[in-house]
C-alpha cells in the first residue's frame, strides 16, 4: 500500500465527485471509458474562451497569435510527456479512433500491398480493428490475429509464431480496455522490426496509468485519447516517427493543411499541419496540456502504484465471492486498473443498473471488443476501472453492492 499517496487531497479537485450524499456517494468506476476532469482542466478551458479565443494560424493580430502560441505549447507538452524526439511528430486528432483511421487511410492504403499481412491481437478495441479490415479488403492483404492464452495473456510464442516475413504492419494495444491485460509491446516491437514491419501502439488505456517513452519503446506510431487522462473529449494524439509521417499523404483535405493551392493541384504544409485540416479543437488541446501538468504534479508512477493497490485490494475481495466470475489474468500485477466480471446468472446490464442504485458507476457490454467476447465465449461483462481519485472505501462500497445484486433479482444469495 502506498501510504504517501494522499488521495483525499486530489479528490477535492474533481467537482463531479462531490455529487451524492453521505448515505450514497458517487463511486465512479468507469475511468476506462472516460476519466473525470479536475478543476484545473475545467478552468483552463474557461480561461481560453475568456482570454485568448481566436482561430490559431489564421490571424496576424495578437489574439490569434496568443491562441496559436497556446496551441503550439500544448503540442510541446505532449511531446515531452511521451518523450518524442521532435515536436512535429505529434499530430492532434479528435480521438484515438480518428488517429487509427488517419493511419489506416494514409499509411495503410499507400504502403500495404496485395499479399501483405497486417497483424493485430484478438483483444483490440474496434477502433484498432475495423480500420485494418478496411485496408486488408481494399489492398488484398490479410488481417491476422494474435490470440491470448487461458490466462488472457499474449505469450512470446504467439507473437513469434504470428510475425512472418509478410507482416508489414502490427497494431496492438498496450493494455486491453476489456480485460486490463498488459501486453508486451516492447518485445512485439523488437520482433516486428526484425521482420521489417512497422508497429503502432494503442496507448488509449495505458496512457492513464503507465509512463510512455516512444523512443525507448521504439514505436513507429502511438495513439491515445486525451479524455482518458482527464483532458476534455474531442482531442486525441497520433505520434509517428518523422520519416514515416513525412512520406504519408494527408488524410483530411481543406483549410490550413496546405502550402499552395492552384485550380487543379495543391501542395501541402509541413508536419504536423499537413495532418490537421480544418479548425482544430484548441480548447481541448489546452485542456490536454493542463491535464498533463496535473499528472506530472502527482507523478504518473504514483498514480500507477495507487491504482495497482486498489486493483489488488478489489481482486482479493472479489475472489472470495463465489457468485462472481472474473475475466482477465488471475494475477492483478499483469493488469492495469480494470476488473472485468459477471455476477452468476445475472445479465451485466442488470448488474450495472443495480450497482448504480448504490451510487456505483461501472460499464457493461462488449466494451467495443466483440471479437474478444466471442473468443472468450461470452456476450458481455461488467467492467470496473480505477483511477487516482478512487479509494479503498470505493472498493468496499462496490463489493458490498455486488453482494446484493442477486438478492435484488429474487435469488436467495
Ligand atoms: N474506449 C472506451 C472504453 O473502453 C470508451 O470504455
Amino acid at each position: 500500500m502506498n501510504k504517501d499517496f494522499d488521495v483525499k487531497s486530489y479528490i477535492k479537485d474533481f467537482p463531479v465527485l462531490s455529487q451524492g450524499s453521505q448515505e450514497k456517494k458517487l463511486v465512479y468506476l468507469d475511468s476506462a471509458a472516460t476519466a473525470q476532469k479536475p478543476q484545473q482542466v475545467i478552468n483552463s478551458i474557461k480561461g481560453y474562451y475568456e482570454k485568448i479565443n481566436a482561430n490559431p494560424h489564421r490571424g496576424a493580430y495578437s489574439l490569434s497569435t496568443s491562441s496559436t502560441e497556446a496551441y503550439d505549447e500544448s503540442r510541446r507538452v505532449v511531446k515531452e510527456f511521451i518523450n518524442a524526439a521532435h515536436v512535429e511528430e505529434i499530430i492532434f486528432t479528435k480521438s484515438s479512433t480518428e488517429a487509427f483511421n488517419l493511419l489506416a487511410y494514409s499509411y495503410g492504403m499507400n504502403y500495404i500491398n496485395p499479399g501483405d499481412e497486417i497483424l493485430i491481437s484478438i483483444a483490440e478495441h474496434h477502433s484498432n480493428l475495423i480500420p485494418w479490415q478496411q485496408v486488408a479488403k481494399a489492398k488484398g492483404a490479410t488481417l491476422k490475429y494474435m490470440y491470448i492464452n487461458d490466462n488472457c495473456e499474449l505469450t512470446s510464442e504467439e507473437v513469434k509464431n504470428k510475425i512472418t516475413k509478410n507482416t508489414k504492419l502490427v497494431s496492438v494495444t498496450r493494455m486491453s480496455n476489456a480485460l486490463g491485460t498488459i501486453f508486451p509491446v516492447k518485445e512485439i516491437i523488437e520482433y516486428a522490426h526484425e521482420a521489417g514491419a512497422v508497429v503502432c501502439v494503442d496507448a488509449a488505456q495505458s496512457i492513464a496509468h503507465t509512463a510512455v517513452d516512444v523512443q525507448d519503446l521504439n514505436a513507429d506510431f502511438l495513439v491515445f485519447s486525451g479524455h482518458k487522462i482527464m483532458a476534455p473529449m474531442g482531442i486525441g494524439v497520433l505520434y509517428g516517427k518523422r520519416e514515416l509521417l513525412d512520406k504519408m499523404p494527408p488524410f483530411l483535405f481543406g483549410g490550413d493543411m496546405v502550402e499552395y493551392v492552384y485550380e487543379q493541384n495543391t501542395s501541402y504544409a509541413d508536419l504536423p499541419f499537413k495532418f490537421e485540416g480544418g479548425t482544430q479543437n484548441v480548447e481541448a488541446a489546452i485542456g490536454l496540456k493542463e491535464a498533463i501538468y496535473y499528472i506530472n504534479s502527482i507523478g504518473i508512477n504514483n498514480i500507477e502504484a495507487h491504482v495497482q493497490d486498489l486493483l489488488q485490494y478489489a481482486h482479493e475481495k472479489l475472489k472470495k465471492l463465489d457468485i462472481v466470475t472474473l475475466y482477465g489474468p488471475k494475477e492483478p500485477s499483469k493488469k492495469g486498473g480494470i476488473i472485468s466480471f459477471n455476477v452468476k446468472d445475472v445479465h451485466p446490464h442488470d448488474t450495472s443498473s443495480i450497482l448504480d442504485s448504490y451510487g456505483v458507476a461501472v460499464r457493461s457490454g462488449n466494451h467495443c471488443a466483440q471479437p474478444l467476447m466471442r473468443y472468450l465465449n461470452i456476450n458481455s461483462t461488467c467492467r470496473a476501472s480505477f483511477y487516482l481519485y478512487n479509494t479503498y472505501e470505493d472498493v468496499d462500497i462496490f463489493v458490498d453492492a455486488i453482494k446484493n445484486v442477486r438478492r435484488w433479482l429474487g435469488y436467495g444469495s
